[in-house]
């Protein structure tokens, strides 16, 4: 399977460069699947806003844009159309849609590594994906619940598309606040670092905040907090088998989580906070030198790529200055002065900012990345502004010859209540993730057992099944509900909703696929003459051997189509970052498939139109699988 954008653009880009000579090759074709499949499958607009720059009319500039793509005849298309002030309207051809699905390879013998073809990335990169990042000695709560899932769902992506991941769990592990930890545990609960004391992050949690109320009150407890700080940091063993006891409890919630969730962090992805610790005095110490004002305000010159920053002591703080290619401060307060980034406080702190630009340039000189993706909720937006101006302004990002490294803050709005505030327990706290999907699981059980759509579908369902598929259905939907939304936008969480068989949940698309997979079953379990017509192997799970697609009805052609959708649509989740691209996608497949089934029968049918169906039944069952697993959504065979 190919991209049929990708193949149209390039299309579309040979022709440009006949008409306007080499500078067409740059040129977007602005190609979009077509708003009305009365008017074919997809539609360019690049004619409109090309006869803008070279004046001609927009109808004729599309006119000969289609004329110079039908001298080369290509294989993919059928018709060609002008249609009112210049679009180009582009039907595909059957042959080469059907082509195209007969070349997918059969299933291989691990169906985890079935690519349905696609061909890795042209360019691979070294992606970073920063995701999920909890702080230490707190539970997760709904807030990372989001980067957990959206981030996973980035890095599952990119790999498939043939990228190398690097993920990074950036967790909270290091600050002043260890210094409190640290002093409170050893003085208050001793004996919690004696190996065979159990204690529990939500322990952690509850001394977390006596540690706070009793800094607050007493002055002694603060001066040993300090003490310890300075303890640890100076590698001082007791405080130092203190933090790791702290850090190692809170690892241990949230790998256990991770695990509940399907998703694929693991302990080897974590680099925190302290892992940059050593890094950061020097760092502010060099970037204070090479930055100093006088310097860079002579020499460098702004661009919107590259600001100009500056690294200079304000109030005994060092900050980072910027200022955009006019000379104007990018950031600003309320009062209109510049806004710095504050990179050490006046008492020799350092801070979240500091951290992360050591982070930056570690990735970006020790990892040798190509991109890095924060995945964190929409609060954070300006600090990594301020972190990827300063970056830039640095010239971190720059590579000769390599094109800039890119930088993506993928930001995420909040999970609400009914009530439209940030979701909260009914007596105001925060929600535990482990509860939470704890409760998804239970739900989804309940839901299997009183089966309204279909009672007689469950029976037969061991238990163990049961359990299974309630994981499975539970964990999938709180998911899914996360990844369908537009990511920047808040939405409510709706367990009636997100459990719903109907409509775009992941309930309906798991139903979906297991109802594809029973008619496959039933496919390959028919008659030794049905075996023999379609050479398909006494598996019973097995796919008909390399497809033979024939389109007689409209809507056989409408899935196919959809079907070959699958890798624009991986393509551009990986450029844009829409995750939710992939749920519509999915969503609209498993309509294109209910249409096909309704109006062709498939076990009926005669052969040759039997075995073409069947196979497009197995690939729809295949894309939803695999689209699925890239969301971190298990299927099952049966529910
Ligand atoms: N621990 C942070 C938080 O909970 C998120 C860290 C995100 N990553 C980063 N490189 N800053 O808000």
């Amino acid at each position: 399977m190919t991209s049929i954008t990708e193949q149209l653009r390039e299309l579309f880009q040979a022709a440009l460069q006949d008409i306007l000579g080499p500078s067409g090759q740059g040129v977007d074709p602005l190609l979009r699947p077509a708003a009305d499949a009365k008017f074919g499958d997809y539609q360019s607009n690049v004619a409109m806003s090309l006869a803008k720059k070279t004046g001609d009319r927009p109808r004729d500039l599309a006119e000969r844009i289609v004329q110079s793509l039908k001298e080369r005849s290509p294989a993919i298309l059928d018709t060609l159309e002008v249609a009112g002030p210049g679009f180009i309207n582009i039907r595909l051809s059957d042959g080469w849609l059907a082509d195209s699905l007969n070349a997918v390879p059969a299933i291989p013998d691990t169906a985890a590594a079935d690519r349905l073809g696609l061909a890795p990335a042209r360019d691979p990169q070294t992606v970073v994906v920063d995701y999920s990042s909890p702080n230490v000695a707190k539970q997760m709560h709904v807030g990372h619940l989001r980067s957990t899932i959206i981030g996973d769902a980035f890095a599952r992506v990119l790999e498939f598309e043939g990228h190398r991941v690097i993920r990074q769990n950036h967790i909270g592990d290091w600050g002043t606040q260890f210094g409190m930890l640290i002093a409170y545990l050893k003085q208050e609960m001793p004996d919690a670092l004696d190996p065979s004391r159990e204690v529990h992050v939500a322990d952690l949690e509850a001394f977390y905040r006596q540690a706070n109320a009793l800094a607050a009150s007493d002055p002694e407890f603060q001066k040993t907090a300090r003490a310890e700080v300075v303890a640890l940091h100076a590698g001082e063993p007791s405080a130092l088998k203190a933090w790791q006891f702290i850090v190692g409890e809170s690892r241990r919630h949230y790998l256990a989580i991770y695990q509940k969730l399907g998703v694929s962090l693991t302990e080897a992805d974590e680099r925190g906070e302290s892992f940059y610790n050593d890094r950061l005095a020097p760092l502010v110490a060099d970037l204070k030198k090479r930055f100093a004002p006088s310097d860079t305000t002579k020499n460098a010159s702004a661009t919107p790529q590259t600001p100009r920053v500056t690294v200079e002591e304000s109030d005994g703080a060092i900050c980072v200055f910027h200022c955009n290619a006019d000379g104007e401060p990018m950031f600003t307060k309320p009062d209109g002065d510049p806004l710095p980034m504050i990179i050490r406080k006046s008492d020799g702190a350092f801070l979240y900012a500091t951290t992360d630009l050591a982070a930056m340039q570690f990735r970006v000189e020790q990892l040798g990345v190509d991109r890095i993706i924060y995945v964190t909720d929409a609060r954070q937006a300006q600090h990594f502004e301020m972190v990827f101006a300063a970056a830039r302004g640095f010239s971190w990002t720059h590579r000769q010859g390599k094109g800039e490294v890119r930088l993506d803050h993928a930001s995420f709005g909040s999970i609400l209540g009914t009530d439209r505030r940030p979701l909260k327990t009914r007596t105001g706290e925060n929600i535990k993730l482990a509860d939470l999907l704890g409760e998804a699981v239970s739900r989804a059980e309940q839901l299997i057992r009183t089966n309204e759509a279909d009672p007689a579908k469950r029976r037969g369902f061991s238990e163990d099944e049961i359990a299974d598929i309630a994981e499975a259905v539970g964990i999938g939907a709180v998911k899914y509900a996360d990844l369908c939304q537009n990511r920047q936008s808040d939405y409510v969480f709706s367990w009636d909703k997100m459990l719903a068989m109907e409509g775009n949940t992941a309930p309906y698309l798991m139903y979906a696929y297991a109802r594809i997979r029973s008619i496959c079953r039933k496919g390959s379990g028919m008659s030794e003459q049905v075996q023999e017509d379609t050479a398909a192997s006494a598996d019973s799970q097995a796919a008909p051997d390399g497809l033979d697609t024939v389109f007689k009805d409209p809507a056989e052609r409408a899935l196919a189509l959809q079907l070959c959708r699958f890798a624009e649509t991986i393509d551009s989740v990986a450029g844009g970052l829409r995750v939710n691209m992939l749920t519509d996608y999915l969503y609209d497949l498993s309509g294109a498939f209910m249409k096909f089934y309704e109006c062709c029968p498939v076990l009926s049918a005669e052969t040759a139109i039997r075995k073409s169906r069947w196979g497009l039944c197995d690939l729809t069952s295949r894309v939803l699988r695999i689209g699925l697993g890239l969301l971190g959504i298990r299927v099952v065979e049966r529910m």
